[in-house]
């Protein structure tokens, strides 16, 4: 694919924090040509894009370096995509009524059908809450639109709120989706991650240290790759990867039923999910008190639905992946684990290395053998995931 994106400027004064985004995609092999509305002058001057781009800066319609006179047709064509950051609220009333009157309005609807337009929105938060301003949102994501954002938190203007464009990063992350290998198109995979919690009393939970990270990264990798993902969730802070359908639940036994109720035609299954092995088999309606237990408390523990190894024993099972966090001997540990559960690949790691943190270093475990990765990040680690995933499917 042509590593070339489209950005758009519109009028406000986040249009500072595209600088950053224009570094990064550069800095990744990306192409950028920059598209600016006349507002978007007045909070910088092309001459930054350009330096930063080191590609022309469109801000006419009329623009006479375009040879047929057709900016807003050539420079869309062989785009990954159009992204506009900071959409302003006039700028999304635009496209979301199909008004043309300048070059990068004009451009966005004549991109042709299937070409993804992203918009990232920015503005005062009264704004943003107006009703026009959410029926115009609402419009442009019926239309396929995807609208990015906005995050909450301290704006310009001096209120705090929703409106403030996602950070440089973040966008980054969806442009790199734009030129992620569609590998697994057409597939339908299930997933659970975050850990579980086991109620002992209404105020008390047997739970452990997972974060969902890694899960979350492999559904948003997995969804880049053009998968339709849904993720079975534990309680986490994370939120939803963009484009993945999120199941909310608590318990092991409730994970369990959100599994069963979603398995039929998924075509993988991945039990990224730190499953609690026991829930409390007398669960108190009552807060236990200390002083009816004193001086100690015992709880009778029971075990829990094994989730991935029923998944993978069913009737028409889908291709299974699970993960192992071992403490120690690893790699053995990990070996024995996806013969036991009987699946065709297993991500092993060490648990020390991996709960809570955003870096990771596994070892893909399968029929033929172990494929250690390289330590990275765990989005890194999702993508190399995938791949290797995609390969089996396509072997399989
Ligand atoms: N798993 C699951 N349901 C469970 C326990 C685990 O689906 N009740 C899945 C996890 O999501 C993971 C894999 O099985 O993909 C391995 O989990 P782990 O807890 O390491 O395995 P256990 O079978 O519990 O083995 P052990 O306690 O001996 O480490």
């Amino acid at each position: 694919m042509n590593k070339r994106l489209v950005l758009g400027i519109t009028g406000g004064i986040a249009a500072y924090k595209s600088c950053e985004l224009v570094r990064l995609c550069v800095k990744a092999g990306i192409a950028v040509d920059v598209i600016m509305t006349k507002a978007a002058t007045h909070f910088i001057a092309p001459a930054t894009f350009q330096a930063l781009s080191g590609r022309p800066v469109w801000t006419d319609l009329w623009d006479a370096r375009e040879p047929k006179s057709m900016a807003h047709i050539e420079l869309s064509r062989d785009a990954a995509g159009i992204l506009v950051a900071p959409a302003s609220a006039d700028f999304m009333a635009k496209v979301a009524n199909g008004f043309a009157d300048d070059l990068l309005s004009t451009l966005c609807l004549a991109r042709q059908p299937g070409s993804p337009l992203l918009v990232a929105p920015a503005m005062n938060v009264e704004m943003w809450q107006q009703p026009p301003t959410r029926r115009n949102k609402a419009r442009l994501v019926e239309d396929g639109v995807v609208v990015l954002g906005p995050g909450r938190g301290e704006q310009a203007c001096g209120e705090t709120g929703d409106g403030r464009m996602l950070e440089p990063a973040d966008l980054f992350a969806h442009v790199a989706a734009l030129f992620a290998p569609k590998l697994l198109k057409g597939k339908r995979i299930l997933m659970t991650a975050g850990p579980t919690e086991e109620p002992i009393d209404p105020v008390r939970v047997i739970t452990n240290t997972s974060s969902g990270k890694m899960g979350y990264a492999l559904a948003q990798a997995a969804s880049d790759a053009g998968a339709t993902v849904c993720l079975v969730s534990g309680p986490t802070s994370l939120p939803t990867p963009a484009g993945v359908t999120r199941i909310d639940v608590k318990t092991a036994r409730e994970m369990f039923e959100a599994v069963k109720a979603q398995v039929a035609g998924a075509h993988v299954f991945i039990a990224v999910a730190a499953v609690a092995d026991y829930y409390v088999k007398e669960y108190s309606e009552r807060k236990l008190k200390k002083r009816e237990h004193h001086p100690g408390l015992t709880l009778e523990l029971a075990e829990n639905p094994d989730i991935l190894k029923w998944v993978a024993q069913s009737e028409k099972a889908p291709f299974c992946v699970g993960f192992a966090a071992e403490s120690h001997d690893v790699l053995e540990n990990a070996e024995a684990k996806r013969r036991r559960k009987g699946i065709p690949l297993l991500v092993a790691n060490r648990a020390q290395d991996a709960f809570g943190r955003d870096d990771n270093q596994i070892t893909l475990i399968d029929d033929n053998g172990r494929h250690p990765l390289p330590r990275g990040t765990k989005a890194a680690l999702a993508r190399e995931i995938v791949a290797h995933l995609a390969a089996m499917l396509d072997a399989d």
